[in-house]
């Protein structure tokens, strides 16, 4: 006995959920290559002296910081030079290096091993430190996420700091950077 079809999907209904659909899939495929960007990222600091950037001296590190933070804050403004120049040895000043560090090393992994266990709840342990596992990865899913989009826009900001607005755009392009 055949039925009457039913009409449960309005126009607006298939419309917002196709546009659902595909932000998800873009989100996990985003997130994929992501990953596998991040081992272009590892392997090639863990191989070459670009890692070597990325390896804090905690000796004095508060006050190297503390001395970035004033010329960021006043002296860039009056036209003091840089306290940190930039060299082959050492391309970032102490506050790139430090918040460099805490996203390539800390928040880029979390957000992407987060998103794997998401992907995959059962490899989530049930109870985690007595509070739901699941709830607790998609808690540091979402804190990473967060930090990544607000280091993202306070570090294109800071990017415009150089010779001139474009002159890191354009040396992170061509691999050359131009002197102030
Ligand atoms: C969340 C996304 C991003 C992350 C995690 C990130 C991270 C980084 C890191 C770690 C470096 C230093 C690379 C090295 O020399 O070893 C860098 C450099 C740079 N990035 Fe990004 N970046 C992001 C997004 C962007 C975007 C969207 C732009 C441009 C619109 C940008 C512009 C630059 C520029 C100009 C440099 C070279 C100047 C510098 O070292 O500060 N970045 N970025």
């Amino acid at each position: 006995m055949s039925q009457e079809r039913l009409y449960l999907y309005p126009i607006w209904l298939r419309f917002w959920h196709l546009v659902n659909a595909i932000l998800c899939f873009i989100l996990i495929v985003t997130g994929i290559i992501l990953t596998i960007n991040y081992l272009i990222f590892f392997i090639g600091n863990l191989f070459t002296f670009n890692g070597k950037q990325y390896q804090i001296e905690y000796r004095g590190l508060s006050s190297r910081l503390m001395k970035q933070a004033r010329y960021y804050a006043f002296g860039i403004f009056t036209g003091e030079n840089p306290p940190f120049p930039i060299s082959k040895e050492n391309k970032f000043n102490p506050l790139q290096r430090f918040s460099y560090v805490f996203i390539m090393y800390l928040f880029i992994p979390v957000v992407f091993i987060t998103g794997f266990a998401l992907l995959y709840p059962n490899t989530i342990p049930t109870i985690v430190l007595g509070t739901s596992g699941l709830h607790l990865t998609d808690l540091f899913h979402i804190i990473s996420g967060f930090v990544i989009s607000i280091f993202m826009v306070v570090h294109i900001y800071f990017c415009t700091i150089g010779k001139n607005p474009g002159a890191n755009f354009k040396s992170i392009m061509n691999g050359y950077h131009e002197p102030l």
